[in-house]
């Protein structure tokens, strides 16, 4: 059983990247589990539109703006979560950008953005954070890497690096925070039907016409966004409480 502090702390959720796609799905299915979620991004009117969403819905949401890559943006956002909400016991770090180049056009710039939001972003948070949880004696983190840090990507060789970085930084975590009641997973989305997808294959990005690539999945079509909040969800929960340094594939059984 948990203490009456571990009860109140862990039902506070902060979510980066919860102004679109998969973070804002996953902000409306913990709100919908009773969570009060902190919806952290860099794009205030995203953050803005999820935390109204759940509020229409008759949930508990606080919009904070911040760039994840910013350490004093992050503990001003962390402060106001404090102040407005309370200690948070739920985090989900699904602030991500991609970025498509042929490794020998990448330069210097674009590799050390794509680890700065994909890799040290998610450190910042996290360590800003864990101090809460480690205190309340419970905690759920779940990070969002991809299915390209386990297939390769040729033309994403940094952020396939950056969410490689993501899988390490879970099992190690894990193990770090596991015997203070802190369980640490990562979701590994193949292809989800988000703004970040659509702007790949508009783009150009891929190949073949998306119809035509997701004909050779196992499961022939692009996943939703609410499938993988539904991962989140399971790795935030009571339940999930033995399971930890895992990686979850949602990708319709493209990578295993
Ligand atoms: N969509 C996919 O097919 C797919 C596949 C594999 C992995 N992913 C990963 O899943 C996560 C969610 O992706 P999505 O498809 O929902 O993307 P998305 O672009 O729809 O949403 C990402 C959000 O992160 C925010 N963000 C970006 N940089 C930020 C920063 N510096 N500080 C704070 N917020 C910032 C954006 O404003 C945006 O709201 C990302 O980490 C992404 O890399 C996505």
């Amino acid at each position: 059983m948990t203490g009456t502090s571990s009860v109140t702390a862990n039902r506070i959720a902060l979510v980066t990247g919860g102004g679109s796609g998969m973070g804002r799905a996953s902000c409306l299915r913990l709100a919908r589990e009773g969570r009060a979620v902190a919806v952290l991004d860099i794009d205030e009117s995203g953050a803005n539109e999820t935390a109204q969403a759940i509020h229409e819905a008759g949930g508990k949401a606080l919009a904070v703006a911040a760039d994840v890559t910013q350490r004093d943006q992050v503990a001003r956002a962390v402060a106001e979560v404090h102040a407005e909400l309370g200690a948070i016991g739920i985090l989900v770090n699904s602030a991500g950008m991609e970025h498509f180049s042929p490794f020998d056009t990448i330069d210097r710039d674009d590799w050390q953005r794509m680890l700065d939001v994909n890799l040290t972003g998610n450190f910042n948070v996290t360590q800003a954070v864990t101090p809460d949880m480690v205190s309340g004696g419970w905690g759920r983190i779940v990070n969002f890497t991809s299915i390209s840090a386990q297939t390769g990507a040729a033309n994403m060789v940094h952020y396939a690096s950056a969410k490689g970085g993501i899988i390490a930084m879970t099992r190690s975590l894990a193990q770090a925070l596991g015997p203070r009641g802190v369980t640490v997973n990562a979701i590994a989305p193949g292809l989800i039907d988000t703004p970040m997808a659509r702007r790949a294959i508009d783009g150009g990005q891929f190949s073949l016409a998306v119809e035509q690539l997701v004909a050779h999945y196992p499961i022939p079509r692009m996943g939703t966004p609410e499938e993988a909040a539904a991962a989140v969800a399971f790795f935030a929960s009571e339940d999930a409480g033995y399971i930890t340094g895992q990686l979850l594939g949602v990708n319709g059984g493209t990578a295993a």
